[in-house]
Protein backbone atom coordinates (compact mmCIF):
# COMPACT_ATOMS: atom_id res chain seq x y z
CA UNK A 1 0.00 0.00 0.00
CA UNK A 2 0.75 3.81 -0.50
CA UNK A 3 1.52 4.97 3.24
CA UNK A 4 1.51 8.91 3.71
CA UNK A 5 4.94 10.02 4.79
CA UNK A 6 4.92 12.96 6.77
CA UNK A 7 2.65 15.73 7.99
CA UNK A 8 2.87 18.74 6.02
CA UNK A 9 0.33 21.23 7.58
CA UNK A 10 -2.84 22.20 9.00
CA UNK A 11 -5.61 24.02 8.33
CA UNK A 12 -7.85 26.01 11.24
CA UNK A 13 -10.74 28.47 10.51
CA UNK A 14 -11.47 31.27 13.17
CA UNK A 15 -13.24 34.55 13.61
CA UNK A 16 -10.23 36.39 14.17
CA UNK A 17 -7.68 35.79 11.32
CA UNK A 18 -4.95 38.66 11.94
CA UNK A 19 -4.64 38.04 15.75
CA UNK A 20 -3.61 34.44 15.26
CA UNK A 21 -1.45 35.33 12.28
CA UNK A 22 0.44 37.88 14.67
CA UNK A 23 0.58 35.12 17.34
CA UNK A 24 2.36 32.74 14.68
CA UNK A 25 4.94 35.45 13.46
CA UNK A 26 5.43 37.35 16.89
CA UNK A 27 5.66 34.77 19.39
CA UNK A 28 5.79 31.27 17.50
CA UNK A 29 8.19 32.33 15.16
CA UNK A 30 6.49 31.08 11.77
CA UNK A 31 6.91 33.09 8.63
CA UNK A 32 3.82 34.58 6.73
CA UNK A 33 4.95 32.92 3.30
CA UNK A 34 1.64 34.03 2.03
CA UNK A 35 -1.80 35.94 2.31
CA UNK A 36 -4.14 35.82 -0.14
CA UNK A 37 -7.93 37.03 0.20
CA UNK A 38 -8.94 33.39 1.20
CA UNK A 39 -6.30 32.28 3.47
CA UNK A 40 -2.53 33.01 5.60
CA UNK A 41 -0.03 30.28 4.75
CA UNK A 42 2.85 30.21 7.19
CA UNK A 43 6.48 28.20 7.89
CA UNK A 44 9.42 28.06 9.10
CA UNK A 45 11.64 26.31 6.31
CA UNK A 46 11.50 24.17 3.07
CA UNK A 47 7.57 23.75 3.00
CA UNK A 48 6.10 26.75 1.38
CA UNK A 49 3.18 26.27 4.51
CA UNK A 50 3.39 24.02 7.85
CA UNK A 51 -0.09 25.96 9.16
CA UNK A 52 -2.93 27.99 6.80
CA UNK A 53 -5.77 30.17 8.47
CA UNK A 54 -8.70 30.85 6.98
CA UNK A 55 -11.69 32.89 8.31
CA UNK A 56 -14.91 30.81 10.24
CA UNK A 57 -17.26 31.51 12.67
CA UNK A 58 -15.56 29.56 14.96
CA UNK A 59 -11.85 28.30 16.04
CA UNK A 60 -11.55 24.47 14.61
CA UNK A 61 -8.84 22.17 12.51
CA UNK A 62 -10.41 22.03 9.35
CA UNK A 63 -8.40 20.19 7.08
CA UNK A 64 -4.91 18.07 7.29
CA UNK A 65 -2.16 17.71 4.79
CA UNK A 66 0.09 14.92 4.49
CA UNK A 67 2.97 13.96 1.58
CA UNK A 68 3.09 10.62 0.13
CA UNK A 69 6.58 9.75 -1.37
CA UNK A 70 8.35 11.19 -4.45
CA UNK A 71 7.77 7.62 -6.39
CA UNK A 72 4.56 7.17 -5.01
CA UNK A 73 2.09 7.97 -7.18
CA UNK A 74 -0.80 9.86 -6.66
CA UNK A 75 -3.68 8.30 -8.58
CA UNK A 76 -2.58 4.82 -7.27
CA UNK A 77 -3.43 6.45 -4.00
CA UNK A 78 -6.60 7.85 -5.03
CA UNK A 79 -7.59 4.20 -6.16
CA UNK A 80 -6.87 2.93 -2.82
CA UNK A 81 -8.59 5.30 -0.78
CA UNK A 82 -11.57 4.82 -3.56
CA UNK A 83 -10.97 1.48 -2.49
CA UNK A 84 -12.25 1.94 1.24
CA UNK A 85 -15.52 3.24 -0.32
CA UNK A 86 -14.53 6.92 0.11
CA UNK A 87 -15.26 9.92 -1.81
CA UNK A 88 -12.33 11.74 -3.21
CA UNK A 89 -12.30 14.64 -5.09
CA UNK A 90 -8.92 15.34 -6.93
CA UNK A 91 -8.00 19.42 -7.31
CA UNK A 92 -5.24 21.60 -8.96
CA UNK A 93 -3.47 24.49 -8.04
CA UNK A 94 -5.66 25.29 -4.56
CA UNK A 95 -2.63 25.56 -2.47
CA UNK A 96 0.27 27.29 -3.44
CA UNK A 97 3.76 24.64 -4.16
CA UNK A 98 0.87 21.97 -4.30
CA UNK A 99 0.17 21.04 -7.84
CA UNK A 100 -2.32 18.44 -7.53
CA UNK A 101 -4.08 16.86 -3.96
CA UNK A 102 -6.46 14.17 -3.80
CA UNK A 103 -8.88 15.29 -0.68
CA UNK A 104 -11.51 13.20 1.27
CA UNK A 105 -13.22 13.34 5.19
CA UNK A 106 -11.96 11.20 7.81
CA UNK A 107 -14.52 9.78 9.68
CA UNK A 108 -15.08 12.96 11.88
CA UNK A 109 -15.24 15.18 8.86
CA UNK A 110 -11.68 16.19 9.00
CA UNK A 111 -10.37 17.07 5.62
CA UNK A 112 -7.48 15.28 4.13
CA UNK A 113 -5.42 16.79 1.72
CA UNK A 114 -2.44 14.06 0.55
CA UNK A 115 -0.24 15.75 -2.35
CA UNK A 116 3.39 14.90 -3.33
CA UNK A 117 5.97 17.91 -2.86
CA UNK A 118 7.04 19.26 -6.06
CA UNK A 119 8.63 22.55 -5.17
CA UNK A 120 10.54 23.32 -2.17
CA UNK A 121 10.35 26.77 -0.41
CA UNK A 122 13.40 27.48 0.92
CA UNK A 123 12.97 30.18 3.22
CA UNK A 124 15.07 29.74 5.88
CA UNK A 125 14.27 29.47 10.03
CA UNK A 126 13.45 32.89 11.41
CA UNK A 127 15.21 34.64 13.96
CA UNK A 128 12.48 36.16 16.04
CA UNK A 129 10.02 34.41 18.49
CA UNK A 130 10.20 30.83 19.45
CA UNK A 131 10.80 29.07 16.24
CA UNK A 132 10.17 25.28 16.26
CA UNK A 133 11.77 22.72 13.82
CA UNK A 134 8.86 22.32 12.67
CA UNK A 135 4.77 21.07 12.77
CA UNK A 136 4.90 18.01 14.88
CA UNK A 137 1.39 16.63 15.64
CA UNK A 138 -2.14 17.14 15.61
CA UNK A 139 -4.59 15.64 18.57
CA UNK A 140 -8.23 15.59 18.21
CA UNK A 141 -11.37 14.49 20.37
CA UNK A 142 -12.86 11.85 18.82
CA UNK A 143 -16.64 10.07 19.50
CA UNK A 144 -15.48 6.49 17.96
CA UNK A 145 -11.49 6.18 18.56
CA UNK A 146 -12.08 2.47 17.25
CA UNK A 147 -13.03 3.98 14.13
CA UNK A 148 -11.10 6.19 13.25
CA UNK A 149 -7.52 4.84 14.42
CA UNK A 150 -8.48 2.15 12.00
CA UNK A 151 -9.59 4.56 9.24
CA UNK A 152 -5.73 6.42 9.63
CA UNK A 153 -4.43 2.78 9.38
CA UNK A 154 -6.36 1.47 6.62
CA UNK A 155 -6.71 4.36 4.27
CA UNK A 156 -3.52 6.33 5.17
CA UNK A 157 -1.32 3.82 6.37
CA UNK A 158 -0.13 4.99 9.64
CA UNK A 159 1.13 2.32 12.49
CA UNK A 160 -0.20 2.47 16.25
CA UNK A 161 2.48 3.43 18.19
CA UNK A 162 0.25 3.19 21.69
CA UNK A 163 -2.81 2.93 23.04
CA UNK A 164 -3.47 4.56 26.25
CA UNK A 165 -5.88 1.67 27.55
CA UNK A 166 -8.72 1.91 25.36
CA UNK A 167 -9.29 5.46 24.59
CA UNK A 168 -6.57 7.08 23.34
CA UNK A 169 -4.38 5.88 20.52
CA UNK A 170 -1.00 7.17 19.26
CA UNK A 171 -0.06 6.95 15.48
CA UNK A 172 2.76 7.46 13.53
CA UNK A 173 3.48 7.70 9.59
CA UNK A 174 7.21 8.51 9.98
CA UNK A 175 10.11 7.91 12.73
CA UNK A 176 8.02 10.28 15.25
CA UNK A 177 6.11 8.66 17.47
CA UNK A 178 3.07 10.42 16.90
CA UNK A 179 1.67 12.58 13.94
CA UNK A 180 -1.69 12.07 14.74
CA UNK A 181 -3.00 11.17 18.10
CA UNK A 182 -7.43 10.38 19.03
CA UNK A 183 -8.37 10.62 22.28
CA UNK A 184 -12.18 9.34 22.64
CA UNK A 185 -14.11 11.96 25.24
CA UNK A 186 -17.86 12.24 23.30
CA UNK A 187 -16.96 14.89 20.88
CA UNK A 188 -15.05 15.29 17.86
CA UNK A 189 -13.08 18.68 17.57
CA UNK A 190 -9.60 19.56 17.83
CA UNK A 191 -7.74 19.10 20.98
CA UNK A 192 -4.06 20.73 20.42
CA UNK A 193 -1.52 20.94 17.82
CA UNK A 194 2.25 20.25 18.74
CA UNK A 195 5.40 21.96 17.17
CA UNK A 196 9.22 20.45 17.85
CA UNK A 197 11.66 22.19 20.01
CA UNK A 198 15.47 21.33 19.76
CA UNK A 199 15.60 20.21 23.39
CA UNK A 200 15.06 21.13 27.16
CA UNK A 201 17.33 24.31 26.67
CA UNK A 202 14.49 25.80 23.83
CA UNK A 203 12.06 24.66 26.12
CA UNK A 204 12.94 26.85 28.70
CA UNK A 205 13.70 29.69 26.17
CA UNK A 206 10.36 29.29 24.74
CA UNK A 207 8.41 29.12 28.56
CA UNK A 208 9.97 32.95 29.63
CA UNK A 209 9.11 33.97 25.98
CA UNK A 210 5.51 33.02 26.11
CA UNK A 211 5.05 34.45 30.00
CA UNK A 212 6.86 37.74 28.81
CA UNK A 213 4.29 37.88 26.45
CA UNK A 214 1.45 37.07 28.50
CA UNK A 215 1.05 33.50 28.11
CA UNK A 216 0.27 31.44 30.66
CA UNK A 217 1.11 27.62 30.64
CA UNK A 218 -1.64 25.30 31.00
CA UNK A 219 0.05 21.88 32.03
CA UNK A 220 4.08 21.55 31.98
CA UNK A 221 6.87 21.69 31.54
CA UNK A 222 7.14 17.63 32.21
CA UNK A 223 7.75 14.73 30.30
CA UNK A 224 5.22 12.03 28.90
CA UNK A 225 4.68 8.64 29.69
CA UNK A 226 3.52 7.64 26.38
CA UNK A 227 5.91 9.13 23.28
CA UNK A 228 8.58 10.36 26.56
CA UNK A 229 8.34 14.00 24.65
CA UNK A 230 9.23 16.91 27.22
CA UNK A 231 5.54 19.01 26.95
CA UNK A 232 4.64 22.15 27.59
CA UNK A 233 0.69 23.43 26.43
CA UNK A 234 -0.94 26.97 26.29
CA UNK A 235 -3.10 28.39 24.40
CA UNK A 236 -2.85 30.62 21.04
CA UNK A 237 -5.60 33.64 21.07
CA UNK A 238 -7.89 31.53 18.95
CA UNK A 239 -8.87 29.39 21.94
CA UNK A 240 -7.09 26.70 20.51
CA UNK A 241 -4.19 24.69 22.11
CA UNK A 242 -1.02 24.86 21.26
CA UNK A 243 2.04 22.27 22.77
CA UNK A 244 5.31 22.87 22.66
CA UNK A 245 7.63 19.80 22.29
CA UNK A 246 11.05 17.60 22.70
CA UNK A 247 12.81 14.88 22.96
CA UNK A 248 10.14 12.29 21.22
CA UNK A 249 10.40 8.90 21.12
CA UNK A 250 11.43 8.07 17.44
CA UNK A 251 10.83 4.57 15.98
CA UNK A 252 13.32 2.22 14.42
CA UNK A 253 11.17 0.40 12.25
CA UNK A 254 13.29 -2.84 11.16
CA UNK A 255 13.34 -3.55 14.62
CA UNK A 256 10.26 -2.48 15.95
CA UNK A 257 11.05 -0.67 18.70
CA UNK A 258 11.73 3.24 19.73
CA UNK A 259 15.26 4.29 20.17
CA UNK A 260 16.58 3.80 23.80
CA UNK A 261 16.58 6.57 25.99
CA UNK A 262 17.72 6.91 29.75
CA UNK A 263 13.74 7.80 30.82
CA UNK A 264 12.37 4.86 29.19
CA UNK A 265 11.12 1.85 31.94
CA UNK A 266 11.13 -1.04 29.42
CA UNK A 267 13.79 -1.45 27.53
CA UNK A 268 13.93 -2.15 24.73
CA UNK A 269 10.56 0.16 24.13
CA UNK A 270 8.23 -1.31 22.35
CA UNK A 271 4.71 -0.23 20.94
CA UNK A 272 1.93 -1.60 23.35
CA UNK A 273 -1.30 -0.80 25.56
CA UNK A 274 -0.55 1.43 28.39
CA UNK A 275 -2.47 1.36 32.04
CA UNK A 276 -4.45 4.17 32.56
CA UNK A 277 -1.82 5.39 34.80
CA UNK A 278 -0.84 9.25 36.29
CA UNK A 279 2.80 8.33 34.38
CA UNK A 280 1.45 7.55 31.41
CA UNK A 281 0.70 11.09 30.78
CA UNK A 282 3.57 12.36 32.94
CA UNK A 283 6.31 10.80 34.24
CA UNK A 284 7.11 13.64 36.48
CA UNK A 285 3.80 13.44 38.53
CA UNK A 286 2.02 16.74 37.74
CA UNK A 287 -1.25 15.58 36.29
CA UNK A 288 -3.28 18.52 33.85
CA UNK A 289 -5.57 20.63 34.85
CA UNK A 290 -9.73 20.77 33.92
CA UNK A 291 -8.59 23.47 31.81
CA UNK A 292 -6.51 21.41 29.26
CA UNK A 293 -10.13 19.42 28.24
CA UNK A 294 -12.04 22.66 27.61
FE1 LIG B 1 0.73 16.18 21.99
Amino acid sequence: MIRVKKIAHASYEMPDVEKQIEYYTEILGLTLTERDKDAAYLASTVDHHSVVLRNGAQARCTRIGFQIGQDDDLGEFERQVQGHGIKTQRKNDTEPTIRQMVTFEDPKGTVMEVFKRDDFSGQRFPTKGIVPHKLGHVAFHVTDVKNVTKYYCDVLGFRVSDWMGDFFSFLRCGPDHHTINLMETGSNRHFHTAFELRDWGHMQTACDYLSVNGYKLLWGPGRHGIGHNLFAYHRAPNGLITELFAELDRMNEDLGYFEPRPWHRDRPQKPKVWEKDPSASNLWGILPGEEMMK
